[in-house]
């Protein structure tokens, strides 16, 4: 249990502290069911993949299924992106409208797509026009609007801090941090020391996100840089377990370690859930991609891996899964995909 209590977003309360990141092509409503069911309680909010205001409100069949989501993955933040002030307003209406608990509007995506547009991080850039735009979701909507950014553009506009300033001027309820500038992308090391001085600027929550590999990981982040809440993005792709290793460890405990009929009964449950979404072959490229993070670290993954690779339907995904599960029982399962080492 934490002491600290939930985490407030509005009148949102979060508990424990622990949420899933956006993850665009992954966080979608199958894989949020995913893991609800290897962490149960111990996430405390979800978040959506972005969601472009453009497709949205041209009610794009795509783009409405990512808003939707099943009652057992609530609270869900749904994430907007986009650029253009009108449509963010009619999105986040829209996205209000199907029952959100969160709204949260990315001003962090890197990818040139999207910053040439106006949108993502570039938004970062433009702090007068992004504050007209989130006054003008607030007057739209009651549901809690949130924030995620980077630390900054580059090395000499790292102004996060000032961000949250502005979000906080708006009436937002959260900022996110993930602490690397969009010219970093992915590369070096997620700075968890701007948190501090955004807190010196603002008195909303600030959570941060960026390179928590395992549950010691997390707790460490909490007790070095005291964000109010911590983020788990790719960790959680090869391991949806880590919220509750999280909790677990807080506790005192020693932290699950999923066997392998744990992660084959987890990888059959979500081809079922992608099933109830999807045709049949977005199922197996979205099944392959996670029986591949899933079964990384495995003694005997890598030649899994490659038949996965060539597998075409979710039948065949499955068979393999099967038959690698009946060779390898008895077998003890590497400690690294269950602690999500494989991202570390
Ligand atoms: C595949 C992938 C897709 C992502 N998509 C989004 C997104 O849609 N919106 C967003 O704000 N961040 C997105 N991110 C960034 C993550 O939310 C997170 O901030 C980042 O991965 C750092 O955290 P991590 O080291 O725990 O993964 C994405 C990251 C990855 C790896």
């Amino acid at each position: 249990m934490d002491a600290r209590g939930p985490l407030r977003i509005g009148p949102l309360a979060v508990s424990p502290r622990l949420l899933l990141a956006p993850m665009s092509g992954v966080t979608d409503s199958a894989f949020r069911r995913i893991v609800r069911r290897a962490s149960g309680s111990a996430v405390g909010l979800m978040f959506t993949e972005f969601v472009s205001v453009e497709a949205l409100t041209r009610d794009d069949e795509k783009s409405l299924r990512m808003v939707r989501r099943r009652a057992e993955e609530r609270p869900v933040a749904v994430q907007i992106f986009g650029a253009d002030a009108d449509r963010m307003v009619r999105a986040a209406a829209l996205v209000e409208r199907s029952g959100a608990d969160v709204l949260d509007v990315n001003c962090g995506c890197p990818v040139p797509k999207v910053v040439k547009r106006g949108g993502g991080c570039e938004l970062m850039r433009q702090p007068e026009r992004l504050y007209g735009i989130l006054t003008a979701i607030r007057r739209e909507v009651s549901i809690p609007v949130t924030l995620k950014m980077r630390a900054g553009w580059d090395e000499e506009t790292r102004n996060a801090a000032e961000i949250a300033a502005v979000a906080e001027a708006a009436g937002l309820a959260m900022v996110t941090v993930h602490g690397r500038t969009r010219v970093q992308l992915y590369h070096g090391e997620a700075d968890w020391g701007v948190i501090a001085g955004i807190r010196r600027r603002v008195s909303i929550p600030v959570a941060g996100s960026g390179d928590v590999a395992t549950a010691a990981d997390a707790l460490a982040r909490e007790r070095e840089f005291a964000p109010d809440a911590v983020m788990i993005g790719r960790a959680a792709l090869a391991n949806p377990w880590i919220f509750r290793q999280v909790e677990e460890l807080r506790a005192g405990e020693a932290p699950v370690r999923p066997s392998l009929d744990d992660r084959i009964d987890m990888m059959r449950t979500y081809a079922a859930y992608l099933d109830e979404d999807y045709a049949p072959a977005v199922v197996a490229a979205r099944l392959r991609q996670f029986a591949g993070r899933v079964t990384k670290g495995l003694h005997g993954g890598a030649p899994l891996r490659a038949a996965i690779n060539e597998a075409r339907t979710e039948q065949a995904i499955l068979d393999l899964l099967c038959r690698f599960a009946e060779a390898s029982s008895g077998e003890p399962v590497a400690a690294a995909a269950g602690d999500g080492a494989a991202w570390a």
